[in-house]
């Protein structure tokens, strides 16, 4: 219950180049007594795809058997077609908005009333695959909150339209488009040590006051404009300026690793190895690497619950499918069960 109130303390701001996904809910053991009121809100096989015939239960659990069934699954030709879902899908699907959130289980009531009342904002940036993006929508999704959706401007015309028919059905998720130029630059405002940071970050109301209303951030953001990745060193530079909530010193050791951090769980490549190595800090990926970022397989699924963050990233349904499907299946029953009855 700790993390979930810190969590609402918190007004969050995400970037998401690929899949993230939300792991928010503490651990606690399922019970099987729950409220049965909102099972229908449960993912059943029956709204599964092709990834039904896997047993999610031990792949949680880490069963090789499973596992390797699993992986077999992932590379059959057949399957990785089914699996796929069509950018126009979601242009007709979302025709009919109450059928689309009710097939698609969107939640539309706030679960409990310490949610309501203290909403979150998320920030996503889309580039393509619309089906992870409407995946990660409706894990992260309850109505009290606010979605604010960035496509890339150079996304295909149909990522365009498929998500702004998605959030055509949400009175709170909001679409804009994104910017990148060139020129050369002038140096920071108020001397500014420019430092980097990870781009996905969860901050406070407060730390987003600051960003919206600090002449000295307001000043870097506008020098920042046509900068090629703002979001790596943006919030990084703001998170040290002194006053800013939530701010530290900008020495290196009030700096955190990722797997510290409650943002996001990311296997860097080459932190990966076995256990009792000096040298690595996590197992190696069972999905595959791109750009020396784990992108989740199945297999990782048992070692991600093991930790506290909020995100993981990547997942990729182009990757591993079943890998989404089960996480998916998981948070939404834990998060079901700890409804009042
Ligand atoms: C799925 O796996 C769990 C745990 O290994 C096992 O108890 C259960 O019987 C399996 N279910 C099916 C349908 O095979
Ligand atoms: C379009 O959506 C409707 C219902 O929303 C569905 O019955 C129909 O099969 C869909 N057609 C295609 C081609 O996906």
């Amino acid at each position: 219950m700790r993390l979930l109130k810190l969590l609402l303390k918190l007004t969050v701001v995400l970037g998401s180049l690929w899949m993230l996904y939300l792991m928010s809910h503490p651990k606690t053991d399922l019970d099987p007594t729950y409220s049965l009121r909102y099972s229908w809100l449960e993912y059943t096989d029956a709204d599964g795809g092709p990834e039904k015939v896997c047993n999610c239960t031990a792949i949680m659990q880490g069963v090789r058997e499973a596992l390797k069934q699993a992986k077999l699954l992932t590379i059959t030709k057949d399957f990785r077609k089914n699996v796929r879902i069509p950018d126009e899908h979601y242009i007709n699907a979302t025709r009919d908005c109450r059928k689309f959130k009710l097939t698609r289980k969107y939640l539309t009531f706030p679960l409990s009333q310490e949610e309501e009342d203290f909403p979150l904002a998320y920030s996503m940036v889309v580039h393509h695959k619309v089906q992870n993006f409407e995946r990660l929508l409706r894990a992260i999704y309850a109505p009290q909150n606010i979605y604010c959706i960035h496509v890339d401007e150079q996304s295909q015309a149909s990522v365009f339209s498929a998500i702004s028919a998605i959030t055509s059905c949400f009175p709170n998720v909001y679409m804009v488009s994104q910017r990148a130029t060139g020129k050369a630059k002038k140096p920071p405002p108020f001397n500014l040590p420019i430092l980097s940071g990870n781009a996905y970050i969860v901050v406070s109301r407060g730390y987003v006051r600051s960003v919206l209303e600090d002449n000295r951030i307001l000043a870097l953001m506008e020098w920042a404009k046509d900068t090629f990745s703002p979001d790596e060193f943006l919030w990084a530079t703001i998170q040290r300026i002194p006053g800013v909530p939530g701010s530290t010193w900008p020495n290196r050791k009030h700096d955190m690793t990722d797997i510290n951090a409650i943002a996001r769980l990311v296997k860097w490549q080459w932190h990966e190895g076995s256990q009792g190595s000096l040298e690595a800090v996590y197992p190696e990926c069972h999905g595959k690497h791109v750009r020396s970022i784990c992108v989740y397989g199945a297999g990782d699924l048992q070692w991600l619950l093991e930790h506290h963050h909020l995100f993981a990233n990547k997942f990729d349904t182009d990757t591993d499918p079943i890998a989404l499907y089960c996480l998916e299946k998981y948070l939404r029953q834990k998060a079901l069960a700890e409804l009042q009855p």
